[in-house]
């Protein structure tokens, strides 16, 4: 046996007993004729204790040449501690060390293993595995195992069955870009890494399989940012003959049941906003709905004057930042030059500051009076205190500055309560998003999912403003899920290729399996899939994902522990039948 108990558990109810630990040693104290060791293991830290008159001199020997990180197994009394350490559980006892075995010495971290560590990111991410060891890695990666299993639990309990589905899929234009495989026993073809298991997923619901999930690996080659990593987990979901209401009941009771098991918190019926009300109130498809600021539209009171930035501006639009009059004039200029970074890309900012007793003095106080301001202050909801933030010009993309600089303020002033929750229903996507580059209209989340019964006709004359039957879980300003009601039926899957844009050669050689899988009785069907890593960084109150994957890739999608992506020998490429350009 290697250990009768764990480093976590020993307390003055043991004491007399004689134990059997292994661990790490996380600390060595020796004070010649006494040595405590701090031993380590994925529990918690205990004490042990060497000492000239009680311990084995060969033993005390051994403890003298034990190094940080040495793997050892010691055996021992349980004691009472003489001064105690009341912040940890062993903390009123030690072990009195009678036997020590060295089981592995260890080399000097190259960092320390401590809560706080003295490492940079790209140093713990090259030796993650001794990153996992400090107890905040750790504490995350079983905070994620815990929330893995509920909702496993959760959805098993209401009849979900867990289905894989392959890795080893067809690669489509839609969507980000995909990863590929290339195959050794067909030349020249190449499998893709599904981005989603979609198809699939719906082709469980023809074969009748009507409540399916699965928790489920995607890829997608896209740029990478704190809440997007090139491998992610999903908890896909799909189901049979229900309507949109039924699928976002179903999970919003997921969610519910999570926030209450991790936190406690019974947040009540979510809200729903459509997209449009979203974009106009707060410039963004997923807000943050933990505090206000919400958007003030001022075109029609701040239009009327001789300022030509307002009068050329598609939208004029401000918030009021709660007690920002007490800004100074530098940290306005800071503010002022943060929305003018390119990543944010404002013009300018106009402020107002609403003076303590009612009055306003702003920074186009040549062309605007006192009764002006007051009513973009009526407009915003600035209140006696506030500052009034305005941006102007095209109307998406004065939004999206807006809505930069809103969360950047919140955030600054710790409106961004992390054991806060505001879940947020957005309904009512566009089905279609024009895009520049292509010239041509995409499916905004993917062509799989149906327009709103009444609207297919707008497709042919006004296809931009036809809205879908499709839907995202916003949670504290982080999209943590979407899904929508699909097409189910093999006309009209046809006719949204031929919109999007397929020839019906291309439609039929990409997803002809599908249609002619609706052809045999498809039932209608909907679903969702959350970011299994984003839903458990936002429950464990950060939103790096990062921190919440055992292994994951860096910003330029490497792994720099096992240095991947790497080149391949010769032999391999002539084998999978790829030549590389010199
Ligand atoms: P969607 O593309 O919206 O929908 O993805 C679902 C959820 O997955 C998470 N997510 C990511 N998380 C980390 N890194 C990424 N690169 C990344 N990309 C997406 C987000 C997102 O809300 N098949 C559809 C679902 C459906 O219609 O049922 C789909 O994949 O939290």
């Amino acid at each position: 046996m290697f250990r009768s108990h764990t480093c976590g558990e020993l307390t003055l109810d043991q004491v007399g007993k004689k134990v059997t630990l292994a661990g790490w040693v996380q600390k060595n104290r020796d004070k010649g004729f006494m040595i405590w060791v701090d031993l380590r293991d994925r529990y918690g830290i205990t004490q042990l204790i060497f000492d000239e008159e009680r311990t084995p001199k060969s033993i005390m020997d051994i403890a003298k040449s034990l190094g940080r990180e040495f793997v050892i197994q010691v055996s021992g009394d349980v004691i009472e501690r003489e001064s105690k350490n009341e912040k940890i559980l062993t903390g009123e006892i030690e072990i009195l060390v009678t036997d020590l075995k060295i089981l592995n010495s260890a080399l000097l971290p190259p960092f320390t293993i401590e809560n706080k560590t003295d490492g940079g990111e790209d140093l713990r991410m090259k030796f993650r595995y001794l990153d996992i060891r400090r107890n905040p890695v750790k504490e995350n990666l079983i905070f994620r195992h815990k929330v893995t299993m509920s909702v496993r639990n959760y959805l098993s309990e209401k009849s979900f069955v867990e289905i894989e589905t392959p890795y080893l899929i067809k690669s489509t234009p839609e969507g980000a870009r995909d990863f590929v495989v290339p195959s050794r026993m067909n030349e020249g073809e190449f499998y893709a890494l599904p981005q989603s298991p979609q198809t699939f997923k719906q082709l469980l619901m023809v074969g009748g399989m009507d409540k399916y999930f699965q928790i489920v690996k995607c890829f997608r080659d896209e740029d990478l940012r704190a809440d997007r990593q090139p491998e992610f987990t999903q908890i896909d979901c799909e189901m049979a003959f229900v309507d949109q209401e039924d699928v976002l009941n179903t999970f919003e009771g997921m969610i519910h049941h999570l926030l209450e098991e991790f936190h406690g918190v019974s947040v009540g019926k979510f809200p729903v906003m459509n997209y449009d009300d979203a974009m106009r109130r707060y410039g963004n498809d997923k807000p943050d709905i933990r505090f206000g600021m919400e958007f003030g539209e001022l075109n029609e009171v701040s239009q009327h004057r001789d300022f030509n930035v307002f009068n050329n501006s598609e939208l004029v639009i401000g918030i009021a930042v709660p007690g920002g009059n007490s800004y100074s004039r530098k940290e306005i200029d800071q503010l002022i030059d943060w929305v003018k970074r390119p990543q944010v890309g404002a013009l300018g900012m106009v402020y107002v500051r609403c003076n303590d007793d009612g009055s306003f003095k702003s920074s186009v106080d040549k062309f605007f009076d006192q009764q002006d301001l007051a009513q973009w202050a009526t407009k915003t909801g600035a209140e006696p205190g506030d500052l009034i933030c305005v941006l102007s010009g095209e109307k998406d993309k004065v939004r999206a500055q807006l809505s930069a600089l809103r969360m950047e303020l919140a955030e600054r002033n710790g409106m961004r309560k992390p054991n806060e929750f505001a879940p947020l229903w957005v309904v009512d996507f566009p089905l279609l998003e024009w895009d520049e580059e292509t010239q041509r209209y995409h499916a905004m989340h993917h062509p799989f999912t149906s327009p709103k019964h009444d609207q297919i006709d707008l497709l042919a004359t006004d296809p931009a403003s036809v809205k879908a039957n499709a839907y995202d879980l916003v949670l504290n300003g982080n999209e943590i899920g979407g899904g929508s009601i699909r097409i189910h039926d093999s006309e009209t899957q046809s006719m949204m290729f031929d919109y999007l844009g397929f020839t019906p050669e291309e439609a039929e050689s990409q997803f002809g399996f599908l249609m002619n899988a609706f052809k045999y009785g498809a039932p209608p069907h909907g679903g969702i899939a959350f970011g299994l890593d984003r839903l458990v960084a936002i429950l464990g109150g950060q939103e790096t994902i990062r921190d919440f994957i055992a292994f994951p890739k860096n910003n330029s999608g490497r792994d720099i522990m096992i240095d991947a992506p790497s080149p391949i020998d010769e032999d391999q490429l002539d084998e999978l039948h790829i030549k590389l350009k010199s």
